[in-house]
This record gives C-alpha cells, structure tokens and sequence, in this order.
C-alpha cells in the first residue's frame, strides 16, 4: 500500500491563530547542501569512546554577502554530526563557549536525567567544561542535541544550537540499507529562518509565542540548497529542528519513497509514502530510489509548494547494492496491567496561555512520578478546539514510548517504532505506553519551542520501588 495523503487533519494545519508564515524560495544561487562532518572522538577503545562537544559562535556564510552570526556545535552553525554505539561506555566533555549558559540535551537518548539528560537542572556556564558519561541501551535511531536552558531553548535553538546524533546498534548494522554517511546515508536538518538586515537573524524581532516561523528554508543551514546523487538509493535522515514549523514532505513526480526508521527505532516494515508531514522534534529516515532517473535529471524536494532541496542525479557511481527488507525490526510492547490507572495528561491553550496538565512549567515543582520498570498508558489530550487550534508534539524525556491509538483509532501507519515525540492533533487523545528504565527527573513538554519556553512543560519523577528516593539539585529561573 502506498500512502498519498498526509496524515494529519488538514484543520490543524496553518491556522497558527492567524499567524501562519508560509515558505518563500530564496533568490540565490544553488548551493550544494553542507553535509555536516562526522565529530571525530578524542579517543576510542574496544570498550570506550570519548568525545568533546563544544558550543562556540561563529559566522556562516548563508546567504550572498555578510556573513550570519550563528552558534553551533563543534561547528559555527548547527555541529558535526555524533555517532554513538550501542554498548559502549561513552565521555563527553560538554564546553560552554557562548557569552551565556547554557544546556546540552540529548532528544531521545535513554539517558538518566535530569544532569545526564541535559534539561534545565545541568547548567553549563560560560568558559565552563563539564563531563557526562553513560552506556546506552536502546535501538540504533535518528536522535539529536540541543540546547535546552529554561526559558531560552528557542532562541538558542533558533541560533543553531542543534545537531544530529546517530545511535548505531548490530541490529541495524546487519541489514544491508544504505549507511555510507555523506554517499548514501544523509543527515537533513529542515529548519527556517528569516534574514534581516546585514544577513543577521533576529529572533526577538520575529517573536511570536505560538512559535517562530522563518520564511526562508534552511536545510543543514544551507538557502537553496542541492545534493549530488552518486548511488540509486539515498537515505535521508530528516530532523524537523525548526522551532514551530511542521514540514509537509513530496517530491517531484509524485516520487514515492520508504520510511524505515522513526524516532526511536526503525519501523517494524517499511511504509511507502507520496508525503509525509513531520512535526517539531520527529525524525524519519527515508529511502529514496532514484534509479529511474538519468544523469542531469534533477528532482526537487518540496515542502508544501516550496522547494527546498534539489537533487542533482549524477552517474551512479556508489552503487553498493544496499535495499530495503521488508522485515525491519520486532517491537514487543511491555504487559500493560489492567489495574494500573492510565495517566491523564493535557496540553492546553495558546499564545501565552499554554499550560500542561492545567499548569504553567516551574523549575522547582515536581509535578508527577511513576516507578521504573512500570508500563503504563497515558492519555495525553490537546484540548484546542477543532478550529483554529494548533497541533501539539508531545515529547517526553529520558524514554521512548510506543503509541497505541488516537482517539481510539489505529495510530498512523508510520507510528509503529518506538518514538519520543508525537504529535497531538487539536481535539485529539493520543494513547502512548510509557516505560521508564532509569531512575531521573525527566521533563515533558510540547514541543514548539515557544510554548515549552512559555510553560507548556512538566516533569515527572521515576524512581525504583523499595530504594531510598534520589535527592535532585533543582534550580529555580533565577538561580541559573
Ligand atoms: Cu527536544 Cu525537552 O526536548
Ligand atoms: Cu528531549
Ligand atoms: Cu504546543
């Protein structure tokens, strides 16, 4: 079967309260797509990898002329990307390079929280250098780092604090799709800016508490961007790093293509697509064929009627020979027990107004927990209204969850893989199962960045039944 519709309620797009920006073409010349280098560790052993990760400014050059004052990681805008196996014991020295503090989270790494996790309780402060450490043990996915201090995550984001993180795992590594990380396996960050003067970006210019959208689209911080296509079959590993905007993915032709992988974990089957829209945070790594076309052909990625990335077919000169197996991986859901109560979980509001759980976020309040090892259902509700409501991707920390239906329907056909981030439509119950490993403070929040900013957030503490409760170091806004 071959799906070619988006999923999502057409009513829950665009509205933005009135607000909605759409995507303009640039007019500029071509420029071939930055495809972010690999972060080479400072050391690997057979059973250790050490890294440094460091937030610094810079300049990029973006557009025709002065240059862009962006951050970034390891990098002047966005970072190199971080591969991380599965297994190993993992150092990160994270360097505060920024004239402000900040924090580095690791979006969909099962990691404990809340100082490992990055959230707002691991400050980093400027000049300061702080190492983490920790083994994973979760499925090879598309994950990524941002920055995440409260209440300046989107415009540090927004400046280009953002990078993606691989997580490799045997598993993966054994079926034989397309992996050569440059060739034929491609990092896409899809995200959106909008130039002021002297080139610069100005966020606080652009501000709208439901969400900044740029005009301009950015793909790995690159305007009219396009890649080379040296082998029939491409993976693109598509990051939505915009702070609101949801992209609404075809190419030209109606070209259909495979989604293999979500956020957490690759889908149990591959499920063929003519678009696929992805909300703030999701991931999805595609598979597209382009061995019907011919060297000089170009095929044009759009997102809703603007292109944002060219694909310039060359001689196939990679070909590897890699596919897509129908079998992908086996997800077992853990026992739900029918006497654990489901939790209700709710995002409401706009604007300023956002809420979760009928409250405003605070750094110093605990606002649920649940025992480690526990599955448990929650029902997590957008209570916009039908119209003129906006979509919400919930996203938690510190696990992925699985999603069983939507308002008691069958969830999407690409929502069978783990996931971390899910996106609510308005009016909408999504039933997620949620298993906690780790004991932490973790925090969930929607994830347009404006609303976690203006309080769309909770945390939630996990703990092992019959251990002594942890004692978490939280800050309050003003302590950090
Ligand atoms: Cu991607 Cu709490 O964030
Ligand atoms: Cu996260
Ligand atoms: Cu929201």
């Amino acid at each position: 079967k071959v799906y070619k519709e988006y999923f999502y309620d057409a009513t829950g797009f665009d509205t933005q309260d009135g607000g909605y920006k759409e995507l303009e073409t640039p007019d500029v010349e071509p420029n071939p797509i930055d495809i972010l280098n690999l972060l080479k560790p400072d050391q690997e052993t057979d059973t250790d990898i050490y890294y440094t990760v460091c937030a610094q400014t810079g300049e990029t050059q973006i557009l025709p002329g002065e240059k862009t004052k962006t951050w970034g990681y390891n990098n002047s805008i966005l970072g190199k990307t971080i591969v991380f196996p599965v297994g190993k014991h993992i150092h990160v020295t994270l360097q505060n390079r920024l004239p402000e503090v900040t924090t580095f989270h690791w979006h969909g790494l099962n990691v404990s929280g809340p100082y490992v996790d990055g959230g707002c309780h691991a400050p980093v402060y400027p000049g300061e250098d702080k190492q983490i450490d920790f083994t994973l043990n979760q499925p090879a996915a598309t994950n990524w780092l941002h920055a995440h201090p409260c209440p300046a995550t989107a415009e540090q984001v927004y400046n280009g604090l953002a990078t993606m993180v691989i997580v490799t795992d045997e598993h993966e590594a054994s079926l034989n799709l397309p992996r050569t990380y440059g060739v034929d396996d491609i990092p896409v960050v899809l995200q959106d800016r909008t130039f002021h003067e002297h080139n610069q970006l100005d966020y606080r210019a652009d501000y709208d508490p439901d969400g900044v959208l740029g005009v301009t689209p950015l793909i790995n911080g690159t305007v009219n961007a396009y890649f080379d296509v040296t082998a029939p079959k491409i993976r693109l590993r598509l990051l939505n790093g915009a702070n609101r905007r949801e992209w609404r993915l075809h190419f030209d032709d109606d070209l259909e293509f495979d989604q293999i992988s979500g956020d957490g974990s690759l889908l149990p089957h591959p499920v063929h697509f003519t678009k696929l829209m992805l909300s703030c945070a999701e991931r999805a790594d595609i598979v597209v064929d382009f061995s019907k076309y011919q060297a000089g052909d170009e095929v044009i990625l759009y997102s809703d009627d603007t292109p944002i990335l060219t694909f310039r077919i060359k001689e196939f000169t990679n070909d590897r020979h890699t596919e897509v197996p129908e079998n992908l991986i086996d997800i077992k859901a853990p026992e739900v027990d029918p006497e654990t109560p489901v939790r209700k979980v709710s995002m409401s509001g706009m604007d300023e107004a956002v809420m979760m759980d009928h409250k405003k976020f605070k750094m110093d309040r605990i606002d649920a927990e649940q025992p480690v090892g526990l599955a448990q259902y929650w029902d997590v509700t957008n209570t916009n209204g039908r119209k003129g409501g906006m979509i919400h991707p919930f996203h938690c920390h510190g696990m992925s969850f699985l999603v069983i239906s939507r308002n008691g329907h069958e969830p999407y056909a690409n929502e069978y893989g783990y996931k971390d981030t899910v996106a609510v439509n308005p009016s909408e119950t999504v039933r997620i199962l949620v298993r906690f490993d780790l004991a932490g403070l973790y925090m969930y929040h929607c994830h347009i960045l404006e609303h976690e900013d203006g309080g769309m957030m909770a945390q939630i503490e996990t703990y092992v039944p019959g251990e002594p409760r942890k004692h978490y170091e939280l800050m309050t806004m003003d302590k950090l």
